[in-house]
C-alpha cells in the first residue's frame, strides 16, 4: 500500500488529499499542530503533529507539506527532507506537463494546472487549479502560482514568491523572491525582492 503523510490539516490540504488518492496513493494521513483538538480533514485522518510526523517518516513512501504560507513551506519542507522524508511530485491526472519540464520535489499540481516545455520549478512549490506556466519559464523554491493565474513565456519567479488569483505576468518579466503580487494584477515589467504588488498594470503597494 502506498501510504502519504501531509503536514498542513487544511483546506489546500484536503486538495493535496484528494489529488493524491487520484494519482495513485492508497492511504492519506494529516498531520498538524492543531492535532488532537483535530481529528479528521475532511475525509482524512489527522494522526500527529509536526514532531510526531519528523519521528515517523520512514513510515511513509511520501510526505508532502500542505501549507499556504511559502517561508512556512520552505522550511518544513527543509526540515523533512533533512529528517530523510521522500517529497514525491504530486500531478492532478487532469493537469498537463510537458515532458521536457523539470519540477522539484514535494511540488504538487492540480486540476487544470498546465506547465510548458523546458519549465524549471524548484521544490516545494503549488501550481494551483487552472494555472498555466508557459514555455521557458524559472520558478524558485516554495513558489505558489494561485488558481487561474498564468504566467507567459520565459518568466523567472524567485523563491517563495505568491502569484496571487487570476493574475497575468507577461513573458519574460522577472518576478523577485518574496514577492506577493495581488488578485488580478497585470505584471508588465520586472518586480524586486520583497515588496507586494498589485492593480493593471501591476505597481509596487
Ligand atoms: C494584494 C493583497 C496581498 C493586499 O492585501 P492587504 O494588504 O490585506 O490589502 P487590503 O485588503 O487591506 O486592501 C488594501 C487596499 O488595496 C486594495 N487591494 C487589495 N487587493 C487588491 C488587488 N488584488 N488589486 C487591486 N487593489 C487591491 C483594496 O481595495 C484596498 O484599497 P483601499 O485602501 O482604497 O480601500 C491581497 O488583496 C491579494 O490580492 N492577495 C492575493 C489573494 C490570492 O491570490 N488568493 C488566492 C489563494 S489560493
Amino acid at each position: 500500500m502506498k501510504r502519504l503523510a501531509i503536514l498542513g490539516a487544511s483546506g489546500h490540504g484536503k486538495v493535496v488529499a484528494d489529488c493524491a488518492e487520484l494519482s495513485g496513493w492508497e492511504s492519506v494521513s494529516f498531520f498538524d499542530d492543531v492535532w488532537p483538538a483535530k481529528q479528521n480533514n475532511g475525509a482524512w485522518p489527522v494522526v500527529g503533529d509536526t514532531a510526531a510526523l519528523l519521528a515517523c517518516v520512514a513510515d511513509f513512501d511520501g510526505v508532502l507539506v500542505a501549507i499556504g504560507n511559502n517561508s512556512v513551506r520552505a522550511a518544513k519542507v527543509r526540515a523533512l527532507s533533512e529528517q530523510g522524508a521522500v517529497l514525491p511530485v504530486l500531478v492532478h491526472p487532469a493537469a498537463v506537463v510537458s515532458r521536457y519540464a523539470v519540477i522539484g520535489s514535494g511540488s504538487v499540481l492540480f486540476a487544470g494546472a498546465v506547465v510548458n516545455v523546458d519549465c524549471r520549478i524548484g521544490i516545494g512549490a503549488i501550481i494551483n487549479t487552472g494555472a498555466t506556466v508557459d514555455h521557458d519559464c524559472v520558478l524558485g523554491d516554495a513558489v505558489h502560482v494561485s488558481p487561474g493565474a498564468h504566467l507567459a513565456g520565459g518568466v523567472c519567479v524567485g523563491d517563495r514568491s505568491w502569484v496571487g488569483i487570476g493574475s497575468s505576468v507577461r513573458q519574460l518579466a522577472r518576478v523577485g523572491c518574496d514577492v506577493v503580487v495581488g488578485a488580478g494584477a497585470a505584471v508588465v515589467s520586472d518586480i524586486p525582492d520583497a515588496c507586494v504588488v498589485a492593480g493593471v498594470p501591476a505597481g509596487v503597494r
